[in-house]
């Protein structure tokens, strides 16, 4: 968006949010006072870029509080960049799925009939993810999201639900992926913000704090709608393009790890914000094995080093565009308690044979490099996440 339209947005944006001024005079008094440039950037902060603090659970680290309808009612929602459909649990729902009284979870399950705004549509719904399925009917209604409102969102309102969402304290599914992912040709939020001009960009940023040992923890992350994150991501970004808009697809050109080199012109990664490990080619997985000294845990099915030897194995470096993304081996080896001191390697081989995404760069790789996903130029950039002390 070029800045003079920027500007008229804005503008016009605070003359509704001022009822009782008259703009001329409202406008004018700022500008004598010499308030008005800071008076237009404090609009751009509230109008123009919204941001949703996210929260984990176990090794999930991107879950985001979101509300439905009129009046506003909450759901903690998977903010997932590989689907491209937004769905929450109706109150409806009354399956064991929908109600974990095993682990004590609290489902926000919408009330479809409390929404004075809502309008349900006579389609169905049924996604089938790779965990499970949901299915419902399809309605749509007012969506905010880090302060920014989604005007007649179509979403899913699901009856029932496979057993994995109901093993996780989420009320739903967010995809912030393209729409040729859309199930049913639903328009997916981001579209939404974006054509309803609620963004400064149309980008959004997602950072990580720190991997946290707690089962289920507050706060650990951000998503910035509309804008960088100045304040966790440095400004220095690179940008790739997006080769294929369905995932947030893009090329990786090379694997590096100690004296292990893979230069490649073919492998596809996509970021995924539901993955906590790398996927990788087998045959990088061997090579990073050998150049670790790793060793095949049989029980486990994972590659496993001495934990005390983490901090003298050598980076694992990504080529992507012409730039290098090291990822130290505290951040790419995990103590899952293993019990005998041997800690993991944080990966999980890919057949790379096919012609399908090869490498899933997920939570450790947002953790270290905030990732932008600029829509508007379907590209995606990574910045150095800033973490005031370590990483881990
Ligand atoms: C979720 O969002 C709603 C509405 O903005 C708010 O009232 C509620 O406190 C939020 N919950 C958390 C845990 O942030
Ligand atoms: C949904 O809301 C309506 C209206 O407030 C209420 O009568 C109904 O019991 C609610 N349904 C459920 C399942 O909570
Ligand atoms: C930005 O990052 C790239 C890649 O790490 C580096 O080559 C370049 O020097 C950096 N630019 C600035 C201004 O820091
Ligand atoms: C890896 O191989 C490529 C191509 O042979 C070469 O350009 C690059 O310098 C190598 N990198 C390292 C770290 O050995
Ligand atoms: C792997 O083992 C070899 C042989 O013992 C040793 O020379 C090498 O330093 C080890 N590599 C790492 C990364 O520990």
């Amino acid at each position: 968006m070029n800045l003079l339209l920027l500007l008229v947005t804005t503008c016009s944006a605070a003359v509704f949010q001022v009822p009782t001024t008259t703009s001329g005079s409202f406008r004018a008094k700022l500008i004598r006072e010499g308030k008005y440039s800071s008076f237009l950037a404090s609009r751009l902060q509230q109008l123009n870029t919204g941001s949703q603090p996210l929260l984990g659970f176990s090794d999930d680290p991107c879950i985001g509080n979101i509300t439905i309808g009129s009046p506003p009612q909450s759901a903690f929602v998977f903010m997932d960049t590989t689907s491209a459909n937004l769905w929450v649990m109706g109150s409806a729902c009354t399956s064991v799925n929908c109600n974990d009284p095993l682990l004590g979870i609290i489902k926000h399950k919408f009330n479809t009939t409390k929404s004075t705004s809502f309008v349900k549509s006579n389609r169905k719904f049924n996604i089938q993810y790779g965990s499970g399925e949901c299915s419902g009917y399809l309605g749509t209604d007012t969506v905010e999201i880090g302060g920014l409102k989604i005007q007649k969102q179509e979403f899913g309102v699901a009856n029932i639900v496979d057993y994995d969402f109901g093993t996780r304290p989420i009320d739903g599914i967010f995809g912030l992926a393209w729409p040729a992912l859309s199930v049913d040709q639903v328009t997916p939020p981001m579209q939404n913000l974006v054509s309803q001009n609620q963004l400064d960009a149309p980008i959004f940023t997602i950072f990580f704090d720190k991997r946290d040992p707690d089962y289920y923890y507050p706060s650990n992350g951000l998503i910035t709608y509309g804008g960088l994150d100045t304040k966790n991501c440095n400004a220095n970004i690179s940008y790739v393009p997006v080769s294929s808009k369905t995932y947030w697809q893009f090329k990786v050109d090379g694997f590096q790890v100690g004296t292990y080199n893979r230069t490649v012109n073919r492998d596809q990664a996509i970021m995924d914000t539901g993955s906590s490990w790398f996927g990788l080619p087998y045959s990088v997985i061997a090579g990073i094995a050998t150049q670790t000294n790793a060793t095949w845990d049989l029980y486990a099915s994972v590659y496993t080093v001495p934990c005390s030897t983490m901090n003298s194995l050598p980076d694992l470096v990504f080529t992507i565009g012409a730039e290098k993304f090291p990822i130290s081996a505290p951040e790419y080896v995990e103590d899952v308690g293993l019990d005998d001191g041997t800690c993991a390697l944080a990966m999980y081989g890919i057949d790379a044979s096919g012609f399908g995404p090869s490498v899933t760069l997920g939570n450790i790789f947002i953790r270290r490099y905030c990732s932008v996903f600029d829509v508007g130029n379907a590209r995606i950039g990574f910045a150095d996440a800033i973490h005031p002390n370590s990483v881990i």
